[in-house]
């Protein structure tokens, strides 16, 4: 901080008079009191040479030849540099003075000839002091604008840094927003992950324990129908060879119905196949679903995925006390081959078909069981070839999977795909589902994935993947 100092103001006067005498007196007179004096016989000398060295005090002569004292004192003052210095006029007693003119051009004062000492001299000090605390008062002013000025750069400087600091403080917050859904969403596909993972070892287990014994049981039962077949025969022949047998033989036919058992184990053994064939072909879905593939993407029929997520949903599709089976209305293009996460896929799928149950049921309680027997639930998927189109510029594959259930208003359709987004109860819902089969279809592979719902008008919807690798 720069320090305050006050002008020295020791008086510096300048004495105008065209009267030598005059001149002289004041100069001894002022002098002798310590203050510098400069004596101008003119005013026109005067007004020269004041910018040598400007005065602090001013004794100005009226009645000069040339330029009197008025005019000399309209110059000083129209002039910025002398405008500030103090005139006092000096006039004799008999010249006709006129005080309100001297005001008027900007005289502080007046003392009369010929001089009383105290008098010139309380006037000059006067003058002097006046305007030496009117020169502090300005370099106090001075100062004071000039700490002002230093304090203000120094706020600004401290704004600027402020600024930056918020800047930085902004920037940081936004790094870590995105650090914050980066992690979101690896926690996301790690708790996805590992619930995949952890079905996908599940039901390949499943799957494989089920396989043997049902191979057995199917190969087994081929040669047992074959059995019974020749044993059905062997026993027509005998009852043609002996019509007439001991009566505990025809006892023995009535107790057991043989009629009914000879036409009934053929059909027994016939569905028994069926039942293995069908257990048969639920391992082999549980084996597609749960195609462990998280490393790389691989060719994969998605009929056999949407048909294998299915086949894994089928208790949810079967009727119940509520509502009759759902119907399931497949309308499937050509064998589509698509380069991609096969598990991820039927993630996918199975998140979507499992809502659709879901919102199917929530609808049923709605309605009663004959009406919707008359309008059956259903849900209908569709896949698509496409060579381009608004959803991919690139070849696609589009499935549509759609149902006629509750539907969504607009509010919950902009919130569906959203992170832990759910309308379910707690335990019915975590709202993870559809924000997982987002971010598999469109980070993983590529593609979009599309809503088109209205409340009471069941929902769709559209995944389409690129296809990179195009199998017949
Ligand atoms: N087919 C649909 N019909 C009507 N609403 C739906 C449908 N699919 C999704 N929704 C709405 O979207 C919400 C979010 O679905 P999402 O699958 O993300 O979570 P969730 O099913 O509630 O829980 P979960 O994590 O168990 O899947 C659902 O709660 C539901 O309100
Ligand atoms: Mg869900």
């Amino acid at each position: 901080m720069s320090e305050l100092q006050f002008p020295d103001y020791q008086g510096n006067i300048l004495v105008i008079d065209d009267t030598p005498a005059n001149l002289k007196l004041l100069r001894n007179l002022l002098s002798e009191k310590g203050y510098q004096v400069r004596p101008m016989p003119s005013g026109t000398l005067a007004l020269e040479g004041i910018h040598l060295n400007y005065p602090d005090l001013i004794l100005l002569d009226i009645n000069m030849p040339e330029m009197n004292g008025y005019d000399v004192c309209q110059v000083l003052k129209a002039d910025e540099r002398t405008r500030d210095i103090p005139v006092i006029f000096i006039s004799a007693i008999d010249d006709i003075f006129d005080k309100i003119k001297a005001f008027e051009v900007g005289g502080v004062d007046y003392i009369t000839k010929p001089f009383q000492v105290e008098e010139v001299l309380a006037r000059v000090r006067t003058h002097l002091t006046l305007s030496g605390l009117q020169k502090m008062l300005q370099a106090t002013t001075n100062w004071q604008d000039k700490q002002l000025a230093e304090q203000n750069a120094q706020l600004q400087e401290v704004n600027q840094r402020l600024e930056q600091a918020n800047q930085q403080q902004i920037a940081l917050n936004q790094e870590l927003q995105k650090q914050l859904q980066k992690l979101e969403q690896t926690q996301l596909q790690l708790v996805q992950g590992e619930k995949m993972a952890t079905l996908g070892q599940l039901t390949a287990g499943v799957a494989h324990e089920i396989n043997n014994p049902v191979n057995f049981i199917a190969g087994n039962l081929t040669h047992t129908e074959d059995y019974v077949a020749d044993l059905i025969h062997h026993l027509r022949l005998y009852q043609k060879q002996f019509p007439n047998p001991e009566p505990a033989i025809d006892e023995n036919a009535d107790k057991i119905d043989l009629e009914f058992v000879l036409e009934d184990l053929p059909k027994t053994i016939a569905s028994m196949k069926k039942g293995t064939s069908r257990i048969r072909s639920i391992s082999t879905s549980l084996r597609t679903f749960s195609r462990a593939d998280t490393e790389d993407k691989a060719a994969f029929d998605i009929h056999d995925g949407i048909d294998s997520t299915l086949m894994i949903l089928q208790h949810r599709l079967k009727a119940n006390d509520n509502r009759p089976a759902i119907q399931i209305v497949k309308e499937y293009s050509n064998l589509l081959l698509v380069d991609c996460f096969p598990g991820q896929l039927n993630q996918v799928f199975m998140n979507i078909i499992a809502n659709a149950i879901d919102a199917l049921d929530e609808y049923s309680q709605e309605r009663s069981y004959e009406e919707i027997e008359r309008h059956p639930n259903q849900i209908v998927i569709r896949t698509e070839f496409f060579r381009e189109g608004r959803a991919l510029p690139t070849p696609h594959v589009v499935i549509r999977i759609a149902d006629n259930g509750k539907g969504m208003s607009e509010t919950v359709k902009q919130k569906i795909f959203e992170h832990l987004f759910t309308t379910k109860s707690v335990g019915q819902g975590t709202g993870l589902g559809l924000s997982i089969a987002r971010q598999i279809v469109v980070e993983k592979h590529g593609g979009t994935l599309e809503i088109q719902s209205e409340l009471g008008k069941g929902a769709e919807f559209a995944i389409a993947l690129p296809l990179e690798e195009i199998s017949p």
